[in-house]
C-alpha cells in the first residue's frame, strides 16, 4: 500500500475500469486557512466535478464516490445540515451537466434516512440519466459497507423464511447479487485522500480484491496530477488475485 505520491514516470497504460474514492480531508484544509469545516466541504464539489472530468477523458468506466457514510451523523448537527444542503444543491446544479456528457448517474446507501423532497430528487436524476452509456457516477450517500451487507443477508432471509429459497443453497455469488454495485465491473482501485489509512465502513463486501493508494493530499486539493499518481501505482501493481502469475 502506497502513503506518498509517485511521481508520473511513464504513461498510463492500464487504466482500472472502477475507481472508488473516500474523499476525505474537507474539514482539515478549511481549518487551514482557518476556516469554517462547510468551507472544505463547498470547495470539495470542485474536485468531485474534476474526478469526473479526469474519469471521462482517461477511460474510467465507473467511478464511485463517498461522499456521506452511515457514521457521520455522529457529527454536529450544523455540519450535517450544511452537507444535506450542499448536497442537494449540488444534484440540483450538476445533473444537468452529467446527463450532457452522458454520465449514469446513481446514488448507493440507506436513502429512506433522507428527506423525502431529497429522496425525490435523487429518483428524478437518476431517471434523466439512467439510458446515458457513458461513465457511470455512483455517490455514496449515507452508506456504510455493513448496512450492505445486512440489507442483502435480509432480502435472502425473506425468500428463506417464504420457502424461495433454502439456506444450504445460499452461495457468494447468491449474496453478491443482493449488495450495491452488483451489476457492476469489479472495483479495481480504491483511492482514499486526507492521510488516514484505514476503509471507514466503505465497500466492504465489494473489496475483498481492489487495490489500495493512499494519498495525503486533502480532498479539496485532489486534481488530474493526484489522479494520475494513483493510476500509475495501480498500473505497476502485479494483482494475482490469490493465485499465481505464471512467467
Ligand atoms: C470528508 O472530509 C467529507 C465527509 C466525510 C463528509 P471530512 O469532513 O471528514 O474532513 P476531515 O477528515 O475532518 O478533515
Ligand atoms: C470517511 O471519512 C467517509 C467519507 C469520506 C464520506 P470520515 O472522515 O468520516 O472517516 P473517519 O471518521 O476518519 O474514519
Ligand atoms: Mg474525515
Amino acid at each position: 500500500m502506497s502513503s506518498n505520491q509517485s511521481p508520473i514516470t511513464h504513461k498510463i497504460f492500464c487504466v482500472p475500469k472502477h475507481v472508488a474514492i473516500i474523499m476525505d480531508g474537507n474539514g482539515r484544509w478549511a481549518k487551514r486557512q482557518g476556516k469554517m469545516r462547510v468551507f472544505g466541504h463547498k470547495f470539495g464539489v470542485k474536485s468531485v466535478r474534476r474526478s469526473i472530468r479526469f474519469a471521462v477523458q482517461h477511460g474510467i468506466q465507473v467511478l464511485t464516490l463517498y461522499a456521506f457514510s452511515s457514521e457521520n451523523w455522529k457529527r454536529p448537527v450544523q455540519e450535517v445540515n450544511a452537507l444535506m444542503e450542499l448536497f442537494v444543491h449540488a444534484l440540483d446544479g450538476e445533473v444537468k451537466s452529467l446527463h450532457k456528457h452522458n454520465v449514469r448517474l446513481k446514488i448507493i446507501g440507506d436513502l429512506a434516512r433522507f428527506s423525502s423532497c431529497l429522496q425525490n430528487q435523487i429518483h428524478r436524476s437518476e431517471e434523466l440519466t439512467k439510458n446515458n452509456d457513458g461513465l457511470i457516477l455512483n455517490i455514496a450517500a449515507n452508506y456504510g459497507g455493513r448496512w450492505d451487507i445486512m440489507q442483502g443477508v435480509k432480502i435472502l432471509a425473506t425468500q428463506v423464511k417464504t420457502n424461495v429459497l433454502q439456506p444450504e443453497d445460499i452461495t457468494e455469488d447468491l449474496l453478491s447479487k443482493q449488495v450495491c454495485l452488483y451489476d457492476l465491473v469489479p472495483v479495481d482501485l480504491v483511492i482514499r485522500t486526507g492521510g488516514e489509512h484505514r476503509v471507514s465502513n466503505f465497500l466492504l463486501w465489494q473489496i475483498a480484491y481492489s487495490e489500495f493508494y493512499f494519498t495525503d493530499v486533502l480532498w479539496p486539493d485532489f486534481d488530474e496530477l493526484t489522479f494520475e499518481s494513483a493510476l500509475n501505482a495501480f498500473a505497476q501493481r502485479e494483482r494475482r488475485f490469490g493465485g499465481i502469475n505464471t512467467p
